[in-house]
C-alpha cells in the first residue's frame, strides 16, 4: 500500500450486539476531555465497541484511535444523516463531555446556558435510542446538568435513577492528590482515598478529610486545615486560571471519568461491592436516599456520595457517616445551593421540552 493510502476509514461498522460486549459512547468526543477520554477507553480490552459523536471532527479521532491494537472496534459520527442515532444505538454507557468550558472569572453555573440545550438534546437522543443506557454526565454545571437529563428521561417515560451518575471523580482524585501533599507523601497519593460528598462546584465540594484513609497531622492548624478544603472545593479555578483562557481541567477529567467509566463496567460485567463516588437521584435506593436525606436533615433530589455499583446501576447509597463539626458546617452551606442548582435543572426541562 503507498504511503499516501487513507487510514482505515471511518466508516467502519459494529458487529452486533450481545451480551458479552460493552459498547461505551463518548458524546463530545473531539473535545479537551472527550479525546483523552476515548483513548483511554480505548486501551480498556473489556469495551468492544467505542461510538464518538462530536458535532466536529468524531471521523478523525475515531481513525486515528481505530489503529490501536486493542479489542474495540471504534466509529465516529457527526450529526448528519442520524450520527447520534447509530452511535448511541447498543450503548451500553454513555460519557457526556459535551459542552463549553469556563474561562477564567466564569462560575461553573455561569456555563448553564449554553450547556443545558446541549445536554437535554443529547439526553433525548439517550432516551430515545439507547435508554437502558448508564449515562455519566461531565458537562457543567454537573449539579444542574443531571436534573436535566433525569426531567428529560421522566418526559420520555423512560427515567431510572439508578442509571444516571453525575461525574464527581476528579473532586476525590483531586482530594487524594492534595491530602498526600500536605503529608509530604506525594508517592503515596494513589493510596489516599477521602470521600468528597455533595456536589461539584465550590461549596457544594464537601471533602470527608476526617474520613481518610491517611489522617491530617493531629497538629494541623485551622489555617492549613482550611487552606486545604479551599483547595479540593476550587481545584478546578486553579486549572482554569493556569490554563488562562484556553479551557479548564481535561486531562486530570479524562482520567477521573475514566476511573469512574471502568467501575461501572466491571459492575456492569458482574463484579461485586464495586463502590464509587457519585452525584446521584437520592431515589436510586429509596431506603439509603432517605437515610442520607434524614442525615442532611432535608430532602434533596440529588447528592453526591459514596455508591454500589452494580449491574443494573446503583446498588445502594451509602450514608455520610459520623461527621466532625467542621465538615457539618460545610454540608449545611453547600445544601442550599445544591438545592437551587438542581431547581435550574428541572425548571429548565419544564420549560423547554
Ligand atoms: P471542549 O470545548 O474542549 O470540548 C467540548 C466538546 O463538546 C467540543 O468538541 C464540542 O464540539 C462538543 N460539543 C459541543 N456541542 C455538542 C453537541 N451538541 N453534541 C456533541 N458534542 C458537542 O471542552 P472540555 O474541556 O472538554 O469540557 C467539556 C465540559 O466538561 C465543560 O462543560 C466543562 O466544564 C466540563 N468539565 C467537567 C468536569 C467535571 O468534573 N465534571 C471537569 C472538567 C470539565
Ligand atoms: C473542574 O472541576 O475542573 C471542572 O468542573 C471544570 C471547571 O470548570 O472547573
Amino acid at each position: 500500500m503507498p504511503d499516501s493510502a487513507p487510514a482505515s476509514p471511518p466508516s467502519a461498522t459494529y458487529p452486533s450486539h450481545s451480551s458479552t460486549m460493552v459498547k461505551a459512547v463518548v458524546l463530545g468526543a473531539a473535545g479537551g476531555i472527550g479525546q483523552p477520554l476515548s483513548l483511554l477507553l480505548k486501551t480498556n480490552p473489556l469495551i468492544t465497541q467505542l461510538g464518538l459523536f462530536d458535532i466536529v471532527n468524531t471521523p478523525g479521532v475515531a481513525a486515528d484511535l481505530s489503529h490501536i491494537a486493542t479489542p474495540s472496534v471504534v466509529v465516529g459520527r457527526l450529526p448528519p444523516n442520524d450520527g447520534l442515532k447509530e452511535v448511541l444505538t447498543g450503548a451500553d454507557l454513555v460519557v457526556i463531555p459535551a459542552g463549553v468550558p469556563r474561562k477564567p472569572g466564569m462560575t461553573r453555573d455561569d456555563l448553564f446556558k449554553i450547556n443545558a440545550g446541549i445536554v437535554k438534546d443529547l439526553a433525548t437522543g439517550i432516551a430515545t435510542v439507547a435508554p437502558k443506557a448508564f449515562v455519566l454526565v461531565i458537562s457543567n454545571p454537573v449539579n444542574s446538568t443531571v436534573p436535566i437529563v433525569a426531567e428529560v428521561f421522566k418526559k420520555h417515560g423512560v427515567y431510572d435513577p439508578k442509571r444516571i451518575f453525575g461525574v464527581t471523580t476528579l473532586d476525590v482524585v483531586r482530594a487524594s492528590t492534595f491530602v498526600a501533599e500536605v503529608l509530604g507523601k506525594p508517592a503515596e497519593a494513589p493510596n489516599v482515598v477521602v470521600p468528597v460528598i455533595g456536589g461539584h462546584s465550590g461549596v457544594t465540594i464537601v471533602p470527608l478529610l476526617s474520613q481518610s484513609t491517611h489522617a491530617l497531622p493531629s497538629d494541623i492548624s485551622a489555617d492549613a486545615y482550611a487552606a486545604l478544603v479551599k483547595r479540593i472545593q476550587f481545584g478546578g479555578d486553579e486549572v482554569v486560571k493556569a490554563k488562562d483562557g484556553a479551557g479548564s481541567a481535561t486531562l486530570s477529567m479524562a482520567y477521573a471519568g475514566y476511573e469512574f467509566s471502568t467501575k461501572i463496567i466491571r459492575a456492569l460485567k458482574g463484579e461485586k461491592g464495586i463502590i464509587a463516588p457519585s452525584y446521584v437521584s437520592l431515589k436510586a435506593d429509596p431506603a439509603g436516599g432517605s437515610a442520607l436525606a434524614a442525615e442532611l436533615g432535608t430532602e434533596l433530589e440529588f447528592f453526591s456520595s459514596n455508591v454500589e455499583l452494580g449491574t443494573e446501576g446503583v446498588v445502594k447509597i451509602h450514608s455520610l457517616g459520623k461527621l466532625t463539626a467542621q465538615e457539618q458546617e460545610l454540608v449545611k452551606a453547600a445544601i442550599p445551593e445544591l438545592q437551587t442548582n438542581i431547581k435550574t435543572g428541572v425548571t429548565f426541562v419544564a420549560e423547554k421540552y
